[in-house]
């Protein structure tokens, strides 16, 4: 007889990914290339002078056995120095490195931690749909009712909206840069959403994980307007692009951050301590500086290309330029006769180009696609869209 498994853990399964990862193992089993426009991590490995660094304390400190050990839930103080510092250098209020700042395991156990700090199991939490698929999977694990607000057609959420929506919940959680649609919050948005959160008392989640990953936008901050109830989530898995590694972090309010550090005590208890020596160094050595440019160069060239390909193959597809993250988020839906799930599983299987169907973004993205341009070169992106049309418009 088959095990049976928590209702709790049956609600995330299976992983509305599993069959993109599944597609991506039979792809390299069999050997085929296949074009990576569904990842969302970067295809640039982070400085290879921070990566250096980090080898010669290996093996210079192999004996030492304090490199081997636990550190704080709340993480290496110098890391929390140093990201206390860069916040504040990107416009934020600077959080206090020693109360307000959490190291954590990667952008997702932030989200999963603070989550959990701030509200109990059943209250609702508001998010704007397309929405990340890991902030329903987090919600259902830790029994949150989801309060969507959609944002489709135009993709553009109205203050009426944000109002709504801060008037039914106990959170919101808003990803800026988002994922999927690369919508960034304006400076009136953010003051509005900073107003409704300290006045509701609702907790707004700020999950800012392409946070140095902007073309165009300018980077606006809640947090500058209600420190009480805004909590900063972040990662370093896009910037430097260490998304294995798992390292991200969380900035608050004092009592939030106490109670994220306690969460984690349950969780991971402290993020990788190899992960936190490279981005100390990747912070306060300054590399940033001359690697960051060189990657948004790379990635506006590379977003020129796949925006041009879609305008020129396939004119009838609707989308907006991001200007910033890493995606196109594209309406196929002048094209897409059937499910763009059932077509994104038929176009990796037949001709290996791997996308994400707005589908696994909730309720609405039937005819949408999620398109990375993070990880491809230009000229493989290119083609991947000419496969795209050819096959939708055969
Ligand atoms: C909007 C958003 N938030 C959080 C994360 C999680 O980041 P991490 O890989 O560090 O867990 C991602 C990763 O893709 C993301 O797109």
């Amino acid at each position: 007889m088959a095990a049976r498994v928590s209702r709790r853990a049956a609600s995330i399964m299976p992983s509305p990914t599993m069959w993109i990862q599944d597609m991506v193992s039979m792809l390299r089993r069999s050997g085929r290339g296949y074009y990576s426009l569904h990842v969302g991590q970067p295809g640039i490995s982070p400085p290879s002078g921070v990566v250096e660094f980090l080898s010669r304390v290996l093996r210079e400190k192999s004996g030492d056995i304090s490199l081997y050990a636990y550190t704080s839930p709340r993480g290496i103080m110098e890391l929390r120095e140093a990201i206390a510092d860069d916040l504040a250098s990107l416009g934020r209020v600077k959080p206090d490195p020693s109360r307000g700042v959490i190291v954590t395991t990667g952008g997702i156990e932030g989200l999963f931690t603070s989550i959990a700090s701030v509200t109990d199991p059943g209250d609702p939490v508001g998010v704007v749909v397309p929405a990340y698929f890991h902030f329903y999977s987090i919600l259902r694990l830790l029994g949150n009712r989801v309060v969507e607000v959609s944002s489709y057609p135009g993709l553009d959420v109205s203050e009426d909206m944000w109002i709504e929506v801060f008037s039914k919940v106990k959170a919101v959680i808003v990803a800026n840069p988002d994922n999927p649609t690369g919508r960034t919050l304006s400076e009136g948005e953010a003051r509005l959403l900073a107003e409704l959160s300290c006045d509701n008392r609702v907790y707004l989640i700020h999950d800012i994980a392409y946070y140095t990953l902007y073309y165009e936008a300018s980077r606006e901050w809640p947090e500058n307007y209600c420190q009480d109830y805004v909590v900063t989530v972040g990662t370093f898995s896009k910037d430097p692009g260490i998304p294995g590694w798992r390292l991200g972090f969380v900035a608050s309010s004092e009592d939030v951050a106490e109670a994220v550090a306690h969460v984690r005590e349950a969780t991971s208890y402290n993020a990788p301590l190899p992960s936190q020596i490279l981005v100390l160094e990747y912070l306060k050595g300054r590399y940033r500086e001359k690697f960051l440019p060189r990657v948004i160069e790379e990635y506006r060239s590379r977003r020129e290309a796949l925006a041009g390909a879609l305008e020129e193959l396939l004119p009838r597809a609707r989308f907006k330029k991001p200007a910033a993250g890493i995606f196109i988020y594209v309406d196929l839906s002048n094209y897409l006769k059937t499910n763009s799930e059932e077509w994104a599983k038929r176009i990796a299987v037949e001709n290996g180009v791997l996308t994400v169907p707005g589908t696994l973004f909730g309720e609405g993205g039937e005819k949408w696609l999620r398109l990375s341009f993070a990880w491809e070169p230009k000229e493989r992106l290119e083609e991947a869209v000419e496969i795209m049309a050819s096959k939708l418009k055969g």
